[in-house]
């Protein structure tokens, strides 16, 4: 297939729309990008690389990174992790609180903050020294030493996380968080403060598409692992999106609000994205239109 052709076309098609968004403003660091950007990277499972635009440009992966502590958290724990967490879509916002109250501290899936703050739990009991150990762990699955955390994003969403924190007092207040809440938001915070390209996010979703081995077919989780982590990427991965995210691209992904998504296709590809405008859901507006056009002009969604 003559893929560099058809991103070039959707980078070209989408580039210039005038609209695409709202840059997020309530992590207020974040709302200094320049909502003009916009890259595209696949990554086929043969190792073969073609990008569009700011591909190459780090930015701020934030919830995309939940992906990437869960499979750590799977690795620690094994399938005792879903006492914990459930696996179930919200159809609420990532931060919305009532339903943790409702269901008594059990986070309804690991992509909402909530859960996301019960995975960084499970890694801080892990890791010996959690923040360097989960950061090499990146750097390994990409195969890539540069990756690094954005303290200037960490400083401003420590000033903004009033809801984060409210979530981590109600999980502690519930007996599911074992590490003190400070520790545990502090983790999370820097995990979603990694600052990667789409180039080197691809690389690093790549596991997903490959059974659990990154490039250097390494293994980091089973076969078995992998196909569930899809499974509630394609649930949960888009929050209250999630259905739509399904009906038009017709992949299991994961957004950020830094802009940026991966998505995933067992056997076949990992393709990342970055348009700092999102939707009133919270999702990149063009992110979500250029993976429409990808799935649809390749005829290659998993449905
Ligand atoms: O906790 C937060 O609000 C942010 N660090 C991450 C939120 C996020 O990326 C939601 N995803 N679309």
């Amino acid at each position: 297939m003559e893929y560099q052709g058809i991103l070039d076309h959707i980078y070209n098609t989408l580039k210039d729309v005038p609209e695409r968004g709202e840059v997020a403003s309530y992590i207020p660091e974040l709302h200094k990008v320049d909502p003009a950007r916009f890259g595209l990277h696949l990554l086929t499972l043969d190792g073969k690389e073609y990008g569009s635009g700011d591909f190459d440009i780090p930015f701020s992966i934030q919830s995309i990174s939940k992906v990437l502590s869960l499979s750590k958290a799977l690795d620690f724990t094994g399938p005792d992790l879903w006492k914990r967490v459930d696996v179930e879509p919200s159809g609420n916002p990532f931060n919305f609180l009532a339903l943790l109250e409702l269901e008594r501290g059990i986070p309804r899936n690991p992509f909402i903050n909530a859960g996301a703050l019960v995975i960084c739990d499970v890694l801080l009991s892990g890791f010996s020294d959690p923040k360097e150990d989960f950061l090499n762990y990146v750097r390994e699955l990409a195969d890539d030493d540069s990756i690094r955390y954005d303290e200037t994003v960490v400083r401003s969403e420590k000033e903004t996380g009033f809801r984060n924190a409210a979530a981590a007092n109600l999980l502690k207040s519930f007996g599911n968080m074992e590490n003190e809440v400070e520790d545990v938001l502090d983790f999370y915070f820097h995990q979603c403060s990694l600052y990667m390209s789409c180039r080197q996010l691809a690389r690093t979703f790549y596991l997903f598409a490959n059974g659990g081995k990154n490039m250097k077919g390494k293994s980091f989780i089973s076969a078995s692992q992998a196909k569930r982590i899809n499974a509630i990427m394609l649930t949960c991965g888009f929050y209250d999106e999630a259905g739509e995210f399904a009906f038009e691209v017709g992949l299991p992904g994961k957004s950020g609000v830094g802009g940026g998504i991966v998505a995933v296709h067992p056997g076949n590809y990992c393709m990342a994205t970055w348009s700092p405008g999102l939707n009133e859901r919270g999702n990149s507006l063009l992110g979500m239109r250029a993976l429409e056009m990808f799935t649809t002009r390749t005829g290659l969604s998993i449905f």
